[in-house]
């Protein structure tokens, strides 16, 4: 029996996740495992221009590993506020496509234009999420959704934990 073979992702997407599988089963703990990652999809993804991972915490997200040009002043964002916290709210996938025609955006950087924000799931609440933000309009697609709630599920089991 044969299946007509259906290209749904790039290719880079799936050699990615491989390396990803492979970043997080050599690392010492689970907090460089995650480190690992985002320097992973930093480095593959050039439109990835800066790539953090924010953890729940009670009511809160707390930054934890990131990659990029500047670091952050939102290193704790309240469930509920920005495009952070409403894709954690929600527990949908958030693809902005210009962040200065979104009233929830909470401005980091001068050079972003469009984000996406993915949630990471465990035991079906949201525990953290992928937040990346791009320098050119609309950089991120369902490509990139679809892709990051694969890894955003191999992400999950890095969670820190109390
Ligand atoms: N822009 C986000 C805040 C986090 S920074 O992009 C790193 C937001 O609107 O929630």
């Amino acid at each position: 029996m044969s299946h007509p073979v259906i290209e749904e992702a790039p290719a880079a997407h799936g050699d990615a996740l491989n390396l990803l599988r492979a970043e997080i089963a050599e690392a010492s703990d689970p907090a460089e495992a995650a480190q690992r990652a985002v320097e992973v999809l930093h480095d593959r993804f050039p439109h990835y221009d800066w790539l953090g991972i924010y953890w729940v915490d009670g009511a809160d997200l707390v930054l934890g590993p990131w990659v990029g040009p500047e670091a952050t002043e939102h290193t704790r964002i309240p469930i509920g506020t920005g495009i952070c916290g409403a894709a954690a709210a929600s527990g949908q996938t958030e693809i902005i496509a210009d962040v200065d025609a979104d009233p929830r955006y909470l401005a980091c950087f001068a050079s972003t234009k469009s984000e996406i924000v993915v949630p990471i799931f465990a035991d079906g609440s949201v525990v953290g999420e992928i937040d990346i933000d791009g320098s050119d309009a609309n950089a991120f697609d369902e490509t990139d959704g679809r892709f990051l709630e694969e890894v955003a599920a191999l992400l999950a089991p890095l969670r820190p934990r109390a």
